[in-house]
């Protein structure tokens, strides 16, 4: 795993933009495959790509997309759906087709097979590119809780009471949290070319270190991606503050900036 300990969140933020842009520039008219997620994680990353656009001309036209989730049984419209979100938060403010931003159909009436088609959709797209992921408090990429199978593909899964209490923010109360989702599988996220997470704020710090340090288990889904070979953590100073070696983390940071001039 890379791992790039950033000064401040906004400076997270901008060095996940960058790989963004990389990956966009370079893959040109021949478009690009991305994998967004929602959550508060990678907003400000979408605020900097959404600047970028707006002022210095950064495309998304050749773009496609596929969401990580969504919650089962709330209205496309509902302002905390997640294909509301990303569409408010980012895919609305640039050049993407939005008929190209896909997410799974919370409101189907067999969730379970609306999972398996979205798998296969993700597939035949060709897979994706470069996916962005935040991480749960309790470890979880996407929604995949604590226990779900390392090789697991999209499905309805059941949230934990802690998620429910942390994503319960977004909404009125508690209880308008719905409980259930779909989900893209620790499989299926497995299988972008590249990934990376971003991660801010002391109350992922416990996570993070189970993900990057801890070992590989299901009880901390992150952890999977150590099994992954083309893997970006950025954090800031508070999401990497429980990390053992993190001088180590940042001695190789330098050296790849010292190689890079
Ligand atoms: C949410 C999403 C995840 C997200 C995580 C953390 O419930 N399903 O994709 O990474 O939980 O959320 P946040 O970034 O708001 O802390």
């Amino acid at each position: 795993m890379e791992i790039v300990i950033a000064a401040t969140p906004e400076d997270a933020a901008r060095l996940v933009a960058d790989r963004f842009e990389q990956a966009v520039t370079a893959a040109g008219e021949d478009g690009i495959t991305l994998g967004l997620a929602t959550g508060s994680s990678p907003v400000a990353t979408y605020r900097e790509l959404i600047r970028r656009h707006r002022e210095e001309g950064l495309s998304f036209a050749h773009a496609r997309a596929f969401l990580l989730d969504e919650y089962v049984g709330l209205p496309r419209e509902h302002e905390q759906s997640y294909f509301r979100f990303i569409r408010d938060q980012f895919t609305a403010h640039i050049d993407i087709d939005d008929a190209t931003v896909l997410s799974p159909d919370g409101q189907a009436s067999d969730p379970l097979a609306a999972a398996q088609e979205y798998d296969r959709a993700i597939r035949e797209a060709g897979g994706v590119d470069l996916q962005i992921l935040g991480i749960g408090s309790n470890g979880h990429i996407g929604f995949n809780e604590p226990a779900s199978s390392l090789a697991s593909r999209t499905r309805v899964k059941t949230l934990t009471r802690r998620t429910v209490e942390d994503n319960a923010r977004f909404f009125e109360t508690v209880d308008e949290v719905p409980v259930h989702v779909i989900t893209q599988g620790l499989g299926t996220i497995g299988e972008a070319r590249r990934i990376v997470l971003i991660a801010t704020g002391e109350g992922k710090a416990e996570a993070v270190a189970a993900m990057v340090e801890g070992p590989v288990s299901a009880f901390c889904p992150a952890s999977v991606l150590q099994m992954h070979p083309t893997v970006t953590v950025v954090l800031d100073e508070a999401a990497a503050s429980r990390l053992r070696d993190a001088d180590y983390y940042r001695y190789i940071q330098e050296e790849r900036h010292r190689l890079a001039r």
